[in-house]
């Protein structure tokens, strides 16, 4: 039977990827670089079979988005023609994030999609390869499939064959830790693809933001060689900062902040003056992601927990590699 079953866990970018050069291959503008979550996985189940009916595609047991919809179809379009196959599929994902909410739900499922999907069919694919197939999916789930700390190269060739995510080091290279305060856990009203076009298109600040990605990767690159944290931290808000004031420039502007957001950076801040290491990153939401040492983790918590606003703290190390799991 053609079927295979993986898992891939989300990841936060420490340099984020805001933009495209090419929106149909899902080419960045910048390279970029996560930290792959422990504790936030999906798994997918894909199974192909002969015939010509609809391809049905399901996540947590209900029918797909038309978004989710229309990249699943992608990603198993690229994998049928590599295979030179074209009978039907049939997708299950489910895992324990929530969609939409900027906690990596589409990074984790299309790394997952993309390792089961290319496995099911028996494609013997490289680590890279299966790399550029998640990306087509959503850019950030790219860096999901190597996990640990991933760098996506931006790459230059036109056709996206030099676009890929490569493992700079494994988990077990830094026992870092991000504390996740969830503000809201709803769907974001702008959808990061919605909302970095927006701003590549109209912000006055989108060619500042593009110009100062270089530095924090180098940054980011030296501080997890060196496992320093203070500039890890001090890169990975800055990027975060920048990369979401380039949303307030947008026209019209927007912003994936909520007062409690606010709080939380505010909170983040009386930490560090207060002797604990914690730095601050937030994606394509309102939910904060803090990085400390594993021996402050309960000073963060629990001071995140306190904060008027937050609905729940979670924690996580750093994560594996997407796999293919046993039948
Ligand atoms: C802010 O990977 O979700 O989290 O490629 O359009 O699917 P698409 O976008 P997506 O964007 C993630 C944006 C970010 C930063 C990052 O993860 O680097």
């Amino acid at each position: 039977m053609r079927s295979a079953r993986a898992i891939a866990h989300s990841n936060v970018a420490l340099a984020k990827y805001w933009g495209k050069r090419d929106e149909r291959l899902v080419l960045p503008e910048t390279g970029s670089i996560s930290i792959t979550l422990d504790a936030l996985w999906t798994e997918a189940s894909v199974r192909f079979g002969e015939g010509d009916g609809p391809d049905l595609i399901e996540v947590g047991g209900a029918p797909a988005g038309p978004s989710d919809g229309r990249r699943t179809l992608r990603v198993l379009d690229l994998v049928r023609s590599m295979a030179g196959f074209s009978g039907t599929a049939e997708v299950h994902c489910w895992g324990n994030l929530p969609l939409g909410a900027g906690l990596g739900s589409s990074a984790a499922g299309f790394a997952a999609i993309a390792t089961a999907a290319s496995a099911a069919l028996g494609l013997r694919l490289t680590e890279a390869e299966v790399s550029a197939l998640a990306r087509q999916g959503s850019g950030s789930a790219c860096r999901s499939v190597p996990g640990g700390f991933a760098e996506w190269l931006c790459g230059r060739a036109p056709d996206g064959s030099d676009s890929y995510a490569v493992r700079l080091f494994g988990p077990e290279h830094w026992d870092l830790r991000v504390v996740i305060a969830i503000v809201n856990s709803g769907r974001k009203e702008v959808s990061s693809r919605l909302g970095m076009r927006r701003t590549a298109e109209s912000s006055v600040f989108y060619d500042a933001w593009r110009l100062s990605v270089e530095r924090e990767l180098r940054e980011v690159r030296q501080a997890l060689a060196d496992r320093d944290l203070t500039r890890l931290g001090e890169a990975a808000e800055r990027s975060a900062m920048r990369m979401h004031a380039t949303t307030l420039g947008a026209d019209p502007p927007f912003s994936y902040w909520l007062p409690a957001t606010l709080a939380v950076l505010s909170r983040v801040r009386v930490l560090r003056r207060g002797g604990t290491e914690a730095y601050a990153t937030i994606d394509a939401g309102p939910n904060v992601k803090v990085l400390c040492r594993p021996q402050e983790v309960g000073v963060v918590e629990a001071a995140l927990r306190d904060v008027q606003g937050v609905e729940d703290v979670l924690t996580s190390g750093p994560g594996p590699a997407a796999r293919v799991l046993p039948a």
